[in-house]
């Protein structure tokens, strides 16, 4: 499974690329304006540089909701380095735009994903990769990784190449889950992989090793 990092933060990209555990980058509308990164100029650069960095696919996400300003912006976004796959929105001009970027070569990340018909629908318009939101399926009580399981279970018994990324992932759990079932890749924050390396048991152990080894050497 793909580790993504679920950000537009320089910093912390740099920082899990560091760890060696870095595959890719996801953004969204939302995540750019936290940075403060505004206009088309600065939006590219940004773009640019987060794709310097990381060696794997960073999708960067279209505004437009209409397919022909999708398919402008989305060949704006891809033109700016080749590991950039163009986030589209789960709407029916995004299917078309997915279905034309596909068969032109350009890969596309579906976002906004809540349901298996619509992962059905993504997968069928050729994207690479499918974004169902597990967080924001928790958040109003349904339990997002049923969708997943749901997914991946179609997507294999249908052969559909299509890459499922689980998204909006909030914690441990939910990346451990995704790896349970088979899930090709999870976008998540730092925190969300950081809190992967957490155990009690790990801290008590490494204390009392280095004790004994201080102990043994008559410290
Ligand atoms: O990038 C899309 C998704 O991962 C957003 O997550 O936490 O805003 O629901 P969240």
């Amino acid at each position: 499974m793909k580790f993504f990092l679920d950000t537009a933060n320089i910093d912390q990209i740099k920082e899990a690329h560091d760890l060696g555990i870095l595959d890719g980058v996801t953004t969204n509308p939302t995540l750019m304006a936290r940075e403060g990164i505004t206009g088309e100029g600065n939006i590219k650069k940004h773009y640019a540089e987060i794709a310097t960095i990381v060696d794997g696919d960073v999708s960067a996400e279209v505004i437009s909701t209409d397919f022909k300003s999708m398919v402008r912006e989305g060949e704006i976004l891809a033109d700016i380095a080749e590991n950039i796959v163009v986030k589209i929105p789960m709407i029916k001009d995004g299917v078309k735009a997915m279905s034309y970027f596909s068969n032109k070569g350009i890969r596309t990340n579906c976002t906004l994903v809540f349901s298996a018909g619509q992962a059905i629908l993504a997968a069928k318009a050729g994207a690479a990769y499918v974004s169902p939101f597990v967080g924001r399926l928790d958040d109003i009580t349904f339990d997002g990784m049923e969708l997943v399981e749901q997914i991946t279970d179609i997507y294999g018994i249908q052969g559909f190449a299509t890459e499922v990324l689980v998204a909006s992932v909030r914690s441990a759990l939910h990346i451990v889950k995704a790896a349970e079932l088979g899930a090709d890749v999870v976008t998540c924050p730092l925190s969300a992989i950081l809190s992967l390396l957490n155990h009690p048991l790990t801290d008590i152990g490494l204390k009392k090793f280095l004790e004994d080894y201080h102990k043994s050497q008559g410290k």
